[in-house]
C-alpha cells in the first residue's frame, strides 16, 4: 500500500518513513528540500534497506501538484508533513507561512478530492493550546484553542478549520489531524535526526550543539516561572514514539477504524520536564558538563504545557514508551555521529 510523505526528508517526516517501511508500506516522498537535505534519502535506505521513491517539487504550486496526483493513481494515503516550522520567522515573514502551509494544504485537499485519494494525516501541534487554564493541565483535545501567539501556529489553528470544512463538503475524505508537543531525540541508528540550519531555535539541538561544543553557551530562557525550579514545562516526546503514531494513525484509517471522518489527538508523554530537567538529563548521559546561564523569559514563550495522552492511549492503542533520558542520548548520539562525518 502506497503512502505519500510530504515533508520526508524533514525531522518527523524522515523518521516517519522508516517506521512505515518497517511496517511494509510503500514510500513516496515529496519534499521541496527547503530545509532539508537530500542525503537523508541515503540513510532511510541504511536504516531500512529500501530506498523511498522520492519528487521535489513545491506542493504550494498547484499545477505541480495536480499533475503529480495525476501520474501517481495508486496512493492510499498522505502524510502532510511539509511546512514552514519556524515560530520567529512566520513573525517576521507571515505571508511566507501562510502562502506555503496554506496554499499546499489546499492543493492537497483538492488533489485528494479530485483522484479520490481518501486518507490524510496532518501534523499539527500543541500550540493550538496556548498557554491552558490551570484547569486544563494536563491538556485534553477538548482544551480550547487559544488565539495564536505566532503566524505559525495560525498556520496550523487555519489548517485544522481547512481540513475540517473540507471534509465536510468532498465525501469520501477522512483525516486525522495529530497535535504534537516537543519533538527531540533521533532514531537509535544515529543516521537520521534533528538538522536545524543555522543557530538552533529549538531547546535540544542548542544543548547538543553546545555539549559538542559548536555554541559557546546555552541560554535559558527564564527562571522566574512559577515551575518546582523556574523555568518553563514542556511535554517532550521521543521522535521514534512520535514516528509510530502516524503508521497507526496511517493504519486506523486505511483499516477503517476510525470513529468520525475528522479525529484529532495529541501525542506527548503526559509528563512535563523543565528546561533544567533537560540539561540535567543531557548531562548525566552524556558525561558532558554543559555551559548554560539563566537569562531573561523569551517573547511569546509558554510557562507550562504538557498532554493528557488518555484519548490518544485508548483510542489509538498507542502510548508513548521512550524516557526522557532516551530521549537526550539518543539525541547527542546523533550530533556527535554527524559531527564525525
Ligand atoms: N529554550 C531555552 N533556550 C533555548 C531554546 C529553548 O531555554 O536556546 C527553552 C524555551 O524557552 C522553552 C523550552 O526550552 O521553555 C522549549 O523550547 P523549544 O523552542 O524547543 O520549543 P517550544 O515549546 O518553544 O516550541 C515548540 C515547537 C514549535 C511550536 C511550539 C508550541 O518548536 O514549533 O512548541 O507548540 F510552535
Amino acid at each position: 500500500m502506497k503512502i505519500l510523505v510530504t515533508g520526508g526528508t524533514g525531522y518527523i517526516g524522515s523518521h516517519t518513513v522508516v517506521e512505515l517501511q518497517k511496517k511494509g508500506f510503500d514510500v513516496i516522498i515529496v519534499d521541496a528540500l527547503f530545509n532539508s537535505r537530500i542525503e537523508v534519502l541515503d540513510s532511510i535506505e541504511k536504516i531500512t534497506g529500501i530506498r523511498p521513491e522520492f519528487e521535489s517539487f513545491d506542493l504550494a504550486n498547484q499545477s505541480l501538484t495536480d499533475d503529480f496526483f495525476a501520474r501517481h493513481n495508486d496512493i492510499k494515503g498522505i502524510i502532510h508533513f511539509a511546512a514552514h516550522k519556524a515560530v520567529g520567522e512566520s513573525v517576521e515573514q507571515p505571508i511566507k507561512y501562510y502562502r506555503n502551509n496554506l496554499d499546499s494544504l489546499m492543493n492537497i485537499l483538492e488533489a485528494m478530492d479530485k483522484y479520490k485519494v481518501p486518507n490524510l494525516v496532518f501534523s499539527s501541534s500543541c500550540t493550538v493550546y496556548g498557554q491552558p487554564d490551570a484547569e486544563h493541565l494536563p491538556v485534553s483535545e477538548t482544551a480550547p484553542i487559544k488565539k495564536a501567539e505566532s503566524p505559525y501556529g495560525n498556520t496550523k489553528q487555519i489548517a485544522e478549520e481547512i481540513i475540517f470544512e473540507s471534509i465536510n463538503a468532498y465525501k469520501g475524505l477522512n483525516a486525522i489531524a495529530l497535535r504534537y508537543f516537543n519533538p527531540v531525540g533521533a532514531h537509535d541508528s544515529a543516521l537520521i535526526g534533528e538538522l536545524p540550519l543555522g543557530v538552533p531555535n529549538n531547546l535540544m539541538p542548542y544543548i547538543t550543539q553546545t555539549g559538542y561544543g559548536i555554541r559557546e553557551c546555552l541560554k535559558v530562557f527564564g527562571g522566574d516561572y512559577p515551575t518546582h525550579d523556574g523555568t518553563a514545562i514542556r511535554d517532550y516526546i521521543h521522535i521514534m514514539d512520535l514516528a509510530k503514531a502516524h503508521v497507526v494513525a496511517v493504519e486506523r484509517m486505511v483499516n477503517e477504524k476510525m470513529k468520525k471522518s475528522f479525529e484529532i489527538f495529541n501525542l506527548g508523554t503526559g509528563t512535563g520536564y523543565s528546561v533544567l530537567d533537560v540539561i540535567k538529563s543531557f548531562e548525566k548521559v552524556s558525561g558532558v558538563k554543559l555551559n548554560y546561564e539563566i537569562v531573561g523569559r523569551r517573547a511569546g514563550d509558554i510557562e507550562k504545557v504538557w498532554a493528557d495522552p488518555t484519548f490518544s492511549n485508548n483510542e489509538l492503542g498507542w502510548k508513548a514508551e521512550r524516557h526522557l533520558d532516551e530521549m537526550t542520548l539518543s539525541a547527542w548520539n546523533w550530533e556527535k555521529a554527524y559531527r564525525s562525518n
